[in-house]
């Protein structure tokens, strides 16, 4: 079964055709940073005119060489997200179901992250299934960090999120204190590699809980930069180390507790590969973690996602509306 995937939830308009699941056909994404780091972030108004104009040739390049005749279903990402940039992709799946006579699936653009778990990524394809559950799911991007108790498809149980920034959002800070442009993740990441973590950060370790905090720590570094004396690559390598060290050791300690088979890495964060090697050296359970650039926002994520929403019959109706402020779990 292959499915057309759409995604415009924020600055990356995305469409990719999946099949079963796993199988990507193609997967096109159009990345909207160069226009927006100019003003050091996303600006919505300009988020949603930019996806309204390359939607179409990223659908077309997504579906070239494929026939229309081929593809059974339309999953779109409905939340959370922009509202300006999720509605031109809800729009154009609904006129492409319309006029194709394809049933479409609303897609929770968390849910999708933790999706790019069932792409084939590794060359030649992997086994299918790897996932075991019930597993424990660690979503961290620009505006969430979950994590989130999964035990089957489409069940999800959320045991903790930021209660202030995300983890992705204090990267961004983080970069702009420093001077280091948008998006704040890759580019500290970048920097850090010729500095050293020596520098005193806190940790909000909110142990009574599985939550996150990561505001102190970016208002700690900003008086550790005011103050001087500090170069900027230690100073960053200091600030990815101390968010490394909470979100690894609070998601090992909760597949610790609840017994899972496995952890999930997704979400733009998961990109860093500070992040990924300390998962992998210290979780007592296999830590599945999608390439780079399955994690940062796609459409073959969504289309994973659909697969399994069309396999229990969650197909949406054409009022199918945007939900901004959508959960997960
Ligand atoms: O999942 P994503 O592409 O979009 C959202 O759904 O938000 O995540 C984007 C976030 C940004 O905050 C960006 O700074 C962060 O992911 N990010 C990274 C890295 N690559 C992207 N953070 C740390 N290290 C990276 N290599
Ligand atoms: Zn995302």
């Amino acid at each position: 079964m292959k499915i057309l995937g759409i995604e415009t939830s924020c600055d990356e308009t995305a469409a990719a055709v999946v099949e079963n699941g796993s199988r990507i056909i193609s997967n096109v994404v159009s990345s909207q940073i160069d226009i927006h780091a100019r003003y050091g972030g996303v600006v919505p108004e300009v988020a949603s005119r930019q996806h309204l104009l390359t939607i179409i040739p990223v659908i077309n390049q997504a579906t070239t060489g494929i026939s229309w005749q081929d593809i059974e279903g339309i999953a779109v990402t409905f939340g959370p997200g922009l509202a300006g940039s999720l509605l031109v992709g809800v729009n154009v799946a609904k006129a492409i179901a319309l006029a194709k006579k394809l049933p479409i699936t609303g897609v929770n653009h968390l849910e999708a992250h933790i999706y790019a778990n069932w792409l084939d990524f590794s060359s030649p394809p992997g086994e299918k299934g790897r996932v075991k559950f019930p597993c424990l799911c660690l979503v961290v991007s620009g505006g969430h960090s979950d994590l989130v108790l999964m035990k089957g498809h489409g069940q999800f149980e959320k045991l903790g999120r930021t209660r202030d920034d995300a983890a992705g959002e204090a990267f961004d800070k983080a970069a702009r204190i420093l001077d280091l442009g948008y998006p704040g993740g890759p580019a500290i990441e970048q920097a850090a590699r010729s500095g050293l973590p020596c520098l005193p950060l806190p940790r909000a370790w909110l142990r009574e809980s599985h939550d996150f905090s990561f505001s102190g720590l970016k208002t700690a570094l900003w008086h550790l930069v005011h103050k001087g004396g500090v170069s900027v690559a230690d100073v960053a390598a200091s600030f990815q180390l101390a968010i490394v060290d909470v979100l690894v050791s609070k998601t090992i300690e909760a597949a610790k507790q609840l017994k899972v088979e496995q952890i999930l890495l997704s979400g733009g964060v998961a990109a860093n590969k500070t992040l990924t090697q300390h998962f992998l050296a210290n979780s007592p359970v296999p830590v599945l973690i999608p390439p780079p650039h399955l994690c940062t926002d796609n459409a073959a994520m969504v289309a994973a996602c659909g697969y399994y929403h069309f396999q229990a019959g969650k197909i949406s109706g054409y009022d199918l509306d945007v939900v901004p402020s959508l959960s997960l779990g």
